[in-house]
């Protein structure tokens, strides 16, 4: 095929909803087994997930191994054509977030399927979009798209990526990309493709408050008794105002770099709503009603939050007890130039200042991610959402984390650009959380026209070079 051709998006479209019901089947599969990387009772659920997933690429026409990484596995898949091709990796995430929210109005690991809604625990997150690529990649290569495809699917993301960086360190000669895609962000709204041109990072803390052994009478001991989920909750407060959300660690925001006029000038232009964000995510009121402060809260700025404080008497009633000990859940997402090592010395610095037998233990670790918003894979994905989509990307930022992203930079020295699928509504990390075909087939279309593009990029740039070779 000839590069100026182009893919016919009517053949494209009738080709994705031929396959609609496979698709939707293996969504099936993977939804019902329920990968979720924080729990350590699910292992074998992963592993299952991991080999689904092998089977899949393979059954494909692909090959695919499962990579063992000390933790939960790494799946890498391949769609291989010519060594001489270039290679592009697709990165996504099959484990998920637990479903114990009793909001759920359906089993959260059965696949289940509403009109054009398909409902369930990693729909959206990650495996809809996963499953997208992969069909819209094998579209590609069926059609003689120039390119190696290889897959790399990680099943400790939502935990953080403990293993990941050192385990694509070790495979580096076989995981030799060109580029990476990844397909694991948010638009800004149905109406609205949107493409991070960076990530927050994040630092994790549990803090663990203990001044005594078990429940104690609270008339008995009262009054001489410290309270741990009292001071803890005080502690809590010193570290941010929080009705305003500022952070009053001393140093927080030292390293946060402003955005750029330009980039506020794509934050203004990029059809964020207020209130279409109070709607997607049912909230009944917020910290600011204007959307550029909201878009850059969101995206430009630090936060600290307050996960869960835990500790103490939940259930019915009163019970008159003095608890022995306090926990508070806490992360802050980071923005660059922020470094997670400085955050977490001053957490502790401040908690030992105020609070000194308070215990911090760090969780999570992500570094902050400044995306490209200029190039050849740029220009594909604009080229590739307004094929599928009928509308061009505006390029924000992102307020999530994917820990694999600055590393897949580092190690593999291949620049990481982002193809997200999934809105704001269908509820990441939340009950009822859904997939919808319209994304889906999309996605399919949007990954096809993606490699088509950089395939023949890539051809006319060595095309030049060798004129430009003959020419010397
Ligand atoms: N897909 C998200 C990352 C994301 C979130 C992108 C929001 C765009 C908007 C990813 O699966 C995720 O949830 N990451 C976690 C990582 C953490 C648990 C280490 C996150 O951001 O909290
Ligand atoms: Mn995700
Ligand atoms: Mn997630």
């Amino acid at each position: 095929m000839r590069a100026e051709d182009g893919f016919s998006r009517d053949a494209a479209r009738s080709h994705a909803r031929a396959i609609r019901r496979r698709w939707e089947r293996e969504l099936a599969t993977l939804v019902e087994l329920p990968s979720v990387s924080v729990d350590p009772a699910r292992a074998g659920d992963i592993r299952r997930a991991a080999a689904a997933a092998a089977r899949l690429i393979r059954a494909l026409g692909g090959e695919a191994s499962i990579v063992p990484t000390g933790g939960h596995p790494l799946v890498h898949g391949r769609f291989q054509r010519d060594r001489r091709f270039p290679t592009v990796t697709v990165y996504n995430h099959l484990d998920v977030q637990p479903a114990g929210e009793p909001e759920w109005r359906s089993d959260p690991f059965r696949f289940t399927r509403r009109g054009d809604r398909y409902v369930g625990r990693g729909t959206t997150d990650d495996k809809g979009p996963a499953l997208a690529a992969l069909f819209g990649a094998r579209y590609a290569m069926d059609r003689d798209v120039p390119l190696n495809v290889q897959f790399l699917w990680e099943l400790e993301e939502e935990i953080g990526s403990p293993h990941f960086e050192p385990t694509i360190r070790r495979h580096r000669r076989g995981l030799a990309t060109d580029a990476v895609i990844v397909s694991d962000t948010i638009w800004v709204s149905r109406r609205q493709p949107a493409v991070p041109a960076g990530l927050r990072g994040l630092q994790g803390f549990r803090l663990t408050l203990r001044t005594g052994t078990t429940d104690q009478h609270s008339g008995t001991t009262g009054g001489v008794a410290r309270n741990p989920v009292a001071e803890l909750a005080e502690l809590v407060a010193s570290m941010l105002d929080a009705r305003t959300g500022r952070v009053k660690i001393p140093g927080f925001y030292r390293d946060v770099v402003p955005p750029t006029r330009q980039e506020l000038a794509h934050l203004r232009r990029s059809g964020f709503s207020v209130a279409r964000f109070k709607r997607d995510h049912g909230f009944r009121s917020l910290r600011t009603g204007d959307a550029l402060d909201a878009m850059q809260r969101l995206w430009c700025r630090p936060t600290l939050e307050v996960h869960g404080i835990a500790g103490g008497y939940q259930g019915p009633g009163v019970k008159t007890v003095v608890p022995p000990a306090a926990t508070a859940i806490l992360s802050c997402r980071l923005v660059p130039d922020m470094d997670p090592a400085t955050v977490r010395r001053q957490v502790r610095d401040f908690v030992r200042r105020h609070a000194p037998d308070v215990e911090v233990a760090p969780e999570h670790e992500l570094a902050p991610f400044r995306g490209h918003t200029r190039g050849l894979h740029v220009d594909a994905i604009r080229a590739a959402v307004r094929f599928a989509f009928g509308r061009d990307p505006v390029f924000v930022r992102e307020g999530g984390s994917i820990g694999a992203v600055d590393s897949m930079e580092r190690v593999l020295r291949a620049p990481v650009h982002f193809l997200g699928l999934s809105l704001p509504e269908h509820g990441y990390h939340a009950p009822n959380e859904y997939f919808d075909w319209r994304q889906a087939e999309g996605g399919i279309l949007a990954f096809a026209k993606y490699f088509e593009y950089v395939g023949a990029q890539y051809v006319a740039a060595e095309h030049v070079a060798r004129e430009r070779g003959a020419t010397r």
